[in-house]
């Protein structure tokens, strides 16, 4: 889509700070409001995109301005704000606004809203704009558990899929009042990245792994040393919890057993589990293993722990510690391939490693990681070269991808999202052809 100038027609405000994006990668972004008490959150999502430099025009029903004020979102978004089709009409915003769009995002979606769009209504400014537009569209739904397991929401949100729109899996949580269940809106940082990921990619978000069920680790382990102390790693969980959220909006029922992470939040509609140590992690991804069709091992397990942990804090002077001696954990990883070959979980379970190499004199990246591929007998490794600013902590990535059939890609420089969605789909073709 070619950019226009503000004052030449666009609906958008075109300005933008020095340290945003330029050319192709400003979006115009649609925001659609709904009328839901999540409204609010709304805020945070429009704010995040005019951060990353993106064009963002703001479109609420008139129920969303009962929960959030026009003057906030034409603040938010530096551009005019309307429900109806009848102003501003020389511009046509009606149709323009979903002519131009790159992406259009409703957060929240109300079941009201989604209904409209299935019969195709174009009584206010927003369900015609989602008639016009032929960009990826998203749809975040928020409402109380009855009205999105009602079968009227369930089939239309199952018509809106069939019709090629994305519909977000809902978090479960607290709700309105005191109760919980799904229909909670995901947080707007994983509202962001998902929609980041759509412009990126527009079929990142399709339903391949429909019932699938994946179990992902992610995250490190901390081993104590005494209360107080323990010896961990630098993962921050990202690259595991973005294969979990994507997998989950793919259609997969997915497990995450999480160790420690940089503070994420659960994502939306997955079965957490949350362990400490390696021992732990391994008991989980045990037990868990055999109902899953998929493993996906991201997580940063500990190859050794102190091999005592005192029960009170080691102090400093008389009886301090020269040294830390270690014991080697069990290799999880290993393990489950163990598992897989004596028929302790399905010969056909897709098992999939991760790892942060770094090359030395002896050996580059590659090297190492064939030899590693080769060890631990898993289908998919991904390989990351770890080291200067790179892998850990970070929120964009790189690496290859090998296969035990001796297939290797690059996965080239992304975001950890978008990483994902490479795995994800190296994953989908090996389910498919078992
Ligand atoms: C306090 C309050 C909270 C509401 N929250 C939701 C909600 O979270 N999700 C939803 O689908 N509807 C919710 N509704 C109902 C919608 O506001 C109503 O269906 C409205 O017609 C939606 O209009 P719209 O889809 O055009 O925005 C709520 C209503 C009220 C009064």
């Amino acid at each position: 889509m070619p950019e226009q100038a503000a004052g030449q027609g666009s609906g958008y405000v075109t300005e933008s700070s020095d340290s945003t994006p330029s050319g192709a990668a400003r979006k115009r972004i649609v925001v659609g409001v709904g009328g839901g008490i999540a409204a609010y959150k709304s805020c945070s999502v429009i704010r995040a995109f005019t951060e990353s430099g993106h064009h963002v025009r703001v479109i609420p029903t008139a129920s969303a301005l009962e929960f959030v004020g026009k003057a906030t979102f034409e603040a938010l978004s530096g551009n005019p704000v309307h429900t109806g089709v009848f102003t501003d009409v020389p511009q046509v915003p009606h149709v323009r606004l979903g002519q131009e769009a790159d992406l259009v995002v409703i957060v929240p979606a109300t079941a009201d809203l989604m209904a409209r769009s299935v019969v195709g209504r174009a009584d206010d400014l927003l369900t015609a704009t989602l008639l016009t537009a032929r960009c990826p569209v998203m749809f975040v739904p928020a409402m109380h558990t009855e009205m999105w397991e009602h079968p009227a929401t369930v089939a239309n949100v199952a018509t809106l899929r069939a019709r090629g729109a994305t519909v977000i899996e809902p978090a479960s949580g607290r709700l309105t009042g005191k109760d919980a269940g799904p229909g909670r809106l995901p947080e707007p940082d994983e509202i962001v990245g998902l929609a980041s990921l759509l412009l990126e990619r527009p079929d990142a978000l399709r339903r391949d792994l429909e019932g699938r069920r994946i179990l992902v680790s992610a995250g490190g382990t901390r081993e104590p040393l005494d209360p107080v102390r323990f010896l961990g790693n630098r993962s921050s969980g990202k690259q595991g919890y973005a294969l979990a959220r994507l997998a989950v909006q793919r259609g997969a029922q997915v497990t995450l057993v999480s160790g420690y992470t940089a503070g994420l939040a659960d994502p939306a509609a997955v079965d957490m589990v949350h362990v400490r140590t390696a021992d732990d992690m391994q008991v989980a991804v045990a037990k868990n293993a055999p109902g899953v069709e998929v493993v996906i091992m991201a997580a940063a397990v500990a190859d050794f722990r102190p091999s005592t942990s005192a029960a009170s804090k080691i102090k400093k002077g008389a009886g301090e510690p020269d040294a830390i001696t270690l014991t080697k954990n069990e290799d999880i990883l290993a393990g489950l391939v163990q598992s897989r070959r004596h028929g302790e979980i399905p010969s056909s379970t897709v098992i999939v490693g991760f790892a942060a190499e770094t090359g030395d004199a002896e050996g580059d990246v590659l090297t190492y990681a064939r030899a590693k591929l080769l060890r631990k007998g898993c289908d998919l490794l991904v390989v990351n070269a770890v080291g200067e600013g790179k892998a850990f902590e970070v929120d964009h990535n790189d690496g290859w991808l090998l296969g035990s059939d001796g297939s290797e890609s690059a996965l080239e420089h992304g975001s950890k999202a978008l990483m994902a969605s490479r795995v994800l789909d190296a994953v989908g073709e090996l389910i498919r052809i078992r």
